[in-house]
């Protein structure tokens, strides 16, 4: 199952049989096709601790999926008991990453859920709508970026991302990606050069394990080829996803991200961000305030945590993320149209 009809694998599912979610472990691919059932906090904390289950999006959706499946399995009696248990759930879910804001507003909706209704009954049919509405809602938004995003694409140019914003990072379709799949249902050829994305190669495990299915013309470069391609005028225009867009407009994606915006302002190529208002963090005035999620030294010290390539005694900087200002985007992709940098606060 599974499939949507361009080739593209779903991300996750809900099994309404057993009322479990279920995800593609994202850790085993691009070798091994392994879905994974979540019933447990402990199992979905795991999942998005160690990137099974990981780009914003996808992390949002499956929480809210993972959170009524814990839910369900509540031993509570008293409406009270339910709810102190599931505000405790939402809070160890909560701790498992903290740089996208996908996780807190789906928790956060799901708190609201729970808070709708009176008996055991009626909290878990409210936690059970309200996590199905949040799968729904990101599918809708993902094909309404891709639709906006697709007409920046012309016939034959040459996209470069950074990470995985593709299906993997979504329910399907993903955010960045998502425009490509759009032009090349509508008969545009595009070209894509997807950076690797150091450490842990979301780029090349994932963006060309979903781009090269989708029948997508792809080329894998490692981080550090981006500036020559774009000197040598080879690239046309990057779209990359988002974790947490501050109030500015400034946003923080994977490690890297703010490198390949900087090479694109040098050499004037465009360069955009697929933003779902999911992202959005208007508490957050600028990207300053944006918490970025430092991970373990093995990430870059062993290669995919199999061969060392460091001596055991050096010291490591992991930051999962960085931060680019908005200064340096050209324009926002969202479901709600583009918007460029000066718009950007307003749609906020
Ligand atoms: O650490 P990851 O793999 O969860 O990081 C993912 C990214 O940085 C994606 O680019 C981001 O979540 C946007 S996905 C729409």
């Amino acid at each position: 199952m599974k499939d949507i009809n361009n080739g593209l694998l779903r991300t996750l599912y809900f099994d309404t049989e057993t009322e479990e979610l279920v995800i593609i472990d994202q850790t085993r691919l691009p070798g091994e096709l392994v879905y994974k059932r979540i019933s447990t906090a402990r199992d979905l904390y795991e999942s998005i601790k160690t990137l099974a289950l990981r780009g914003a999006p996808a992390i949002g959706v499956g929480a809210a999926l993972g959170l009524y499946a814990c839910a369900y399995r509540f031993e509570d009696v008293t409406a009270e008991g339910f709810s102190y248990s599931f505000k405790k759930t939402c809070e160890f879910i909560s701790s498992s990453r903290p740089t996208a804001r996908d996780l807190f507003y789906a928790c956060e909706r799901m708190e609201a859920a729970c808070g709708r209704g009176k008996t055991v009954k009626e909290k878990l049919a409210e936690l059970r709508k309200e996590s199905f509405a949040i799968e729904k809602e990101n599918i809708e938004v993902c094909h309404s970026i891709g639709s906006f995003g697709e007409k920046l694409l012309t016939n034959g140019c040459a996209v470069i991302t950074h990470c995985n914003a593709g299906s993997l990072c979504a329910v399907e379709y993903g955010t960045a990606l998502a425009p490509i799949y759009e032009a090349a249902s509508n008969g545009k050829k595009v070209r894509v050069y997807a950076d690797e994305t150091r450490p842990l190669l979301q780029g090349a495990r994932l963006t060309c394990f979903e781009l090269c299915n989708a029948g997508i013309d792809t080329t894998l470069i490692c981080d550090n080829m981006a500036a020559g391609l774009m000197a040598a005028g080879n690239i046309d225009i990057a779209i990359v996803g988002c974790d947490r867009v501050a109030a500015n407009g400034d946003f923080a994606n994977k490690t890297g991200t703010l490198s390949l915006a900087v090479n694109c302002a040098h050499f004037g190529v465009p360069f955009y961000v697929a933003a779902p208002s999911s992202t959005v963090d208007k508490s957050i005035p600028n990207g300053s305030a944006i918490v970025i999620e430092h991970r373990k030294p093995e990430e870059v010290t062993e290669y995919f945590y199999k061969d060392r390539m460091s001596p055991a005694e050096v010291k490591v900087y992991n930051p999962a993320f960085d931060v680019t200002p908005a200064s340096l985007v050209t324009g926002y992709i969202t479901e709600n149209g583009v918007f460029n940098n000066k718009e950007i606060s307003e749609f906020i």
